[in-house]
């Protein structure tokens, strides 16, 4: 998830022509994705060792051993701005961006494991929620929520749609089954860079409207946080750590996706996935 900056949240920004959005050429998708399978892989890996007992600390270091010694790959996140793992895990009510660390997952909590590979210089992101056990009637309303949300946002890309649509549709979405979306952090174009224009919002600002049109060769992820309570998050003193204000649970779902000549194609679904 990117950072809103403040001066944005409500604020203008340029058309895409002056803006730094990138087409990708037929080289630089192919590129993406390689990067994109890869760090789908990385979340079908890591399945069968989220469960009771394991600390988030151990999922990390699974996951850096099979990025940088199977996939030959880099994990994008480690030391990025400082961040000192390989992956974001985050548990509960932390929204995104928690740092594995000690804590031992237990029954019935939720977990959002959050990967983004570089191979060849191009980066693939995505995240997921897992269940540890048996989850809470609310939390696994809240996780399919939040799935169906990525996956309304996703299925509105098309050349000629605008990112304000995707925003106002995941948003319109939520609120009618009583979640909120969470308005400081957002999607994002990716490639070479890891967070690169345009900002992928999961709601709708009106002072944005209809400024990004989709073009072919643009690629960007859909990532909407989703709270059973308020909207409101909290950054925790670590500087990284995201929570819920009311300290409500929350989810989060990511993909990568390309905007292709007559729709979209999700780059990190693992090999024989689907959406
Ligand atoms: N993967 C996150 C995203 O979806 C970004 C994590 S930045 C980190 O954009 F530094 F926390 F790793
Ligand atoms: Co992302
Ligand atoms: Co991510």
């Amino acid at each position: 998830m990117l950072a809103i900056p403040a001066r944005l949240q409500a604020g203008r920004i340029a058309n895409p022509e002056t803006m730094g959005i990138t087409l990708k050429t037929p080289e630089q998708i192919e590129k993406m994705r390689v990067a994109g399978r890869l760090a789908g892989e990385v979340l079908a890996m890591i399945r069968p060792h989220v469960k009771a007992g394991v600390s988030t600390d151990e999922l990390d270091r699974i996951c850096h051993r099979y990025i940088t010694e199977v996939q030959g790959g880099i994990p994008a996140p480690l030391n990025y701005k400082g961040f000192p793992r390989s992956i974001c895990t985050s548990v509960n009510n932390v929204v995104c961006h928690g740092i594995p660390g000690p804590k031992v997952l237990k029954d019935g909590d939720i977990i959002n494991i959050d990967v983004t590979v570089i191979k060849d210089g191009f980066h693939g992101d995505t995240s997921r929620m897992f269940y540890v056990g048996e989850p809470s009637v609310l939390a696994r309303r809240l996780v399919e929520t939040t799935y169906k949300a990525m996956k309304l946002g996703i299925q509105m890309v098309r050349p000629g749609e605008f990112l304000g649509e995707i925003g106002r549709s995941i948003q319109r979405f939520v609120e009618a089954e009583r979640f909120s979306v969470v308005r400081e952090y957002c999607g994002h174009g990716i490639g070479e860079r890891f967070h690169e224009d345009p900002q992928v919002l999961h709601y709708y600002d009106p002072a944005r409207g209809k400024a990004e049109e989709l073009r072919p060769g643009m690629t960007f992820t859909i990532e909407p946080m989703v709270n059973a309570g308020a909207r409101q998050v909290k950054l925790l003193p670590d500087g990284w750590t995201v929570v819920t204000k009311d300290r409500t649970l929350s989810a989060q779902w990511e993909h990568t996706v390309l905007v292709t000549e007559d729709g979209f194609e999700v780059l990190t679904l693992a090999d024989g996935e689907t959406l």
